[in-house]
């Protein structure tokens, strides 16, 4: 057995779904402690909508401070129609974006594979999934969520809004190094997306991509516009490895790209930032499902998302690679064994949100 450690966590379950599926990843995270001797302590911190009701903001600046100290934070989902009319401040987004921006989580990784027996849960051809393993690198401190000027006015035509898309050198250079650097240690292969047929920042990010590329000779890497990579998305998908892009392009592909694995509910994801007090970056870890409030509260949501995110944690947060494995495996084994929620069961008998992640529990303790 290696080494027992301790960790601070910091949870922020949010909305919607957010609070079910957080509860199912600390279900995982207890089960991962029991078996190898760890000592996790939770600190639970409002977000979102939950926030701006009880304290009339999305997130308070006290609360940052508590998840800057933390080992790792753990997120589930923030928003719902409740708050959708509310002026920016008081969106239950803002809170995301300022964790994010506030800790300096510059990079979002979405890795995307499909998992054994799922196939059939995907929309598309399974000869077009054989060999999908791609890793989505989403620049995310910058871009049109974070550039100034950002706002509505009123002209005598009528109403005007702006929004601006602004990326600095280093911004990109960061992530793309990033980018380069897990392609090394993958499959060698690198995709960059941008619009540089059209816009500015492209233009910039393509020539930085081309001068990160000098470093790293053994990544062969490609320039793809976004509305291409799009399409080849869905039409190719196995021909990608790390694929790197911008914020909002990121935002977008890699919703598109749960239509591979069969359910949004299935995908995780990283965010990181410089490393942190142990020498590893601190991450904010969650699924890249939304709150969907539509379903909350009736335990059928599917927690894949979020106890896949709890591995990743263990994993790049906590240098914990065998317990990761371990709760990875679980999961394709309870899949594979025909547990599956609603999004994914065809037999219309889906196991509930808790029994899901009970049964990936058992399943990490049992070995
Ligand atoms: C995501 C979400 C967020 C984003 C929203 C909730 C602000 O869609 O993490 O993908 O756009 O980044
Ligand atoms: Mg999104």
């Amino acid at each position: 057995m290696g080494t027992r450690i301790e960790a601070r966590i910091v949870l922020l379950p949010g909305d919607g779904v957010g609070p079910e599926v957080v509860a199912e990843a600390t279900r995982v995270l207890d089960a991962v402690a029991a078996r190898w001797g760890h000592r996790w302590t939770y600190d639970t911190v409002a977000i979102g909508g939950e926030a701006v009701d009880a304290f009339g903001e999305p997130l308070r600046d006290e609360d940052v401070a508590r998840c800057r100290t933390a080992d790792a934070l753990l997120l589930g989902a923030v928003g719902g129609p409740k708050w959708d009319g509310f002026e920016r401040e008081r969106r239950p987004e803002q809170g995301l974006l300022k964790i994010r921006k506030a800790l300096g989580l510059y990079a979002n990784l979405r890795p995307v594979s499909v998992m054994p027996g799922l196939a059939d849960a995907s929309p598309l051809k399974p000869h077009l999934l054989e060999g999908v393993d791609l890793l989505v690198v989403r620049e995310l401190t910058g871009g049109i969520y974070f550039g100034r000027p950002s706002r509505q006015w009123r002209e005598w035509r009528g109403r005007v809004a702006i929004d601006t898309l602004v990326y600095r050198e280093h911004e990109i250079r960061r992530v793309v190094r990033l980018a380069f650097e897990l392609a090394g240690s993958r499959r060698g292969r690198l995709a960059s997306v941008d619009k540089a047929n059209v816009l500015q920042s492209s233009r910039l990010w393509r020539a930085v991509v081309e001068e990160v590329a000098d470093d790293f000779p053994g990544v062969n890497w490609e320039h793809v516009l976004v509305d291409a990579m799009a399409m080849h998305l869905v039409r190719s998908p196995g021909r990608y490895d790390v694929v790197v892009t911008e914020n909002m392009f990121g935002d977008i592909l890699t919703d598109e790209a749960s239509v591979l694995a069969g359910s949004i509910g299935l995908l995780p994801s990283a965010s990181i930032g410089p490393a942190g007090i142990r020498g590893r970056p601190l991450g904010l870890y969650e699924p890249i499902h939304g709150s969907a409030p539509d379903i909350a509260g009736r335990d059928i949501a599917n927690p894949t998302g979020a106890i896949l995110s709890a591995a990743m944690l263990l994993r790049l947060s906590l240098g914990l690679e065998e317990e990761a494995r371990a709760v990875e495996a679980a999961v394709i084994d309870v899949v594979s064994g025909g547990v599956r929620t609603a999004d994914l069961a065809a037999d219309g008998s889906p196991a509930g949100t808790q029994a899901f992640g009970s049964a990936v529990a058992e399943r990490v303790s049992d070995g």
